[in-house]
């Protein structure tokens, strides 16, 4: 899967995303991560990307010229790597659809994903409105600018694509995988400050861990989610 970010801060997504299990994976090649730099497509001679806005008001906004340009390039580069260059283009703003562990494994299933990061007040709502696809904002507070919002969205979304986890369980098992969230785990020692680990743990007894497990993510998701609980519990009848 290939994942395109269009930035002014290159390095910064660059840096973010690749170290780790992402930076693995990018090794691999099982995951392919290029941020562009929109100030790199500007015709403006001294690299001018933003301008002030019509109507007035305070704030620069980034031009149209420069992301559709970028738009174009980021284009080209998928089209040298397949025949099918159709890619959802998706615009990282307070204003969108608010991201989620649904979502993530929606876009999981692309083979390619452009990520637009505004900066400033925003972006002219023209190129907007000619290449994105999906608004999406990773939750109802105003950060400087779409580069952490687009790196968690592609952490989740890259961590669900097939072999960028060492074994797939753990994508499967953990929270909110059927609405529940994760059970407590624990390693050695076996006591640690007085505290012991539960016993059944201990047990060997693989069908009484789980239900041990299960008990637990429910009792948890009932105590610190009670609306993922709902959810669940509507799942069961
Ligand atoms: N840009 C600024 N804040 C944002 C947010 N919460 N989600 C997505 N993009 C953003």
């Amino acid at each position: 899967m290939n994942f395109y970010v269009m930035t002014l801060f290159p390095e910064m997504v660059m840096q973010g995303l690749n170290t780790s299990i992402l930076g693995r994976a990018v090794e691999r090649g099982t995951i392919a991560i290029e941020a562009v730099n929109i100030r790199d497509y500007t015709t403006d001679k001294h690299g001018k990307v933003d301008d002030y806005t019509y109507g007035g008001g305070a704030g620069m906004l980034m031009q149209a010229q420069p992301v559709y340009d970028t738009y174009l390039a980021v284009n080209e580069m998928i089209k040298k790597k397949q025949e099918d260059a159709r890619t959802r283009v998706i615009y990282v703003t307070p204003q969108g659809k608010t991201f989620s562990q649904d979502m993530a494994k929606e876009l999981a299933g692309e083979g390619n994903l452009v990520f637009l990061c505004g900066h400033y007040e925003g972006i002219d709502e023209r190129v907007l409105e000619e290449i994105v696809t999906d608004y999406v904002s990773i939750g109802d507070y105003v950060l400087t600018g779409g580069e952490l919002p687009a790196m968690v969205m592609i952490d989740a979304i890259a961590r669900l694509v097939p072999d960028v986890l060492h074994n797939d369980e753990s994508a499967q098992t953990e929270s909110f995988h059927n609405d529940l969230l994760e059970y407590p785990q624990y390693s050695r020692p076996e006591v640690w400050r007085d505290k012991a680990v539960p016993s059944i743990l201990l047990s060997g007894n693989h069908a009484k861990v789980d239900e041990w497990r299960l008990e637990q993510s429910i009792e948890r998701t009932k105590r610190l989610r009670p609306d993922l609980y709902e959810k669940w519990e509507a799942r069961q009848k």
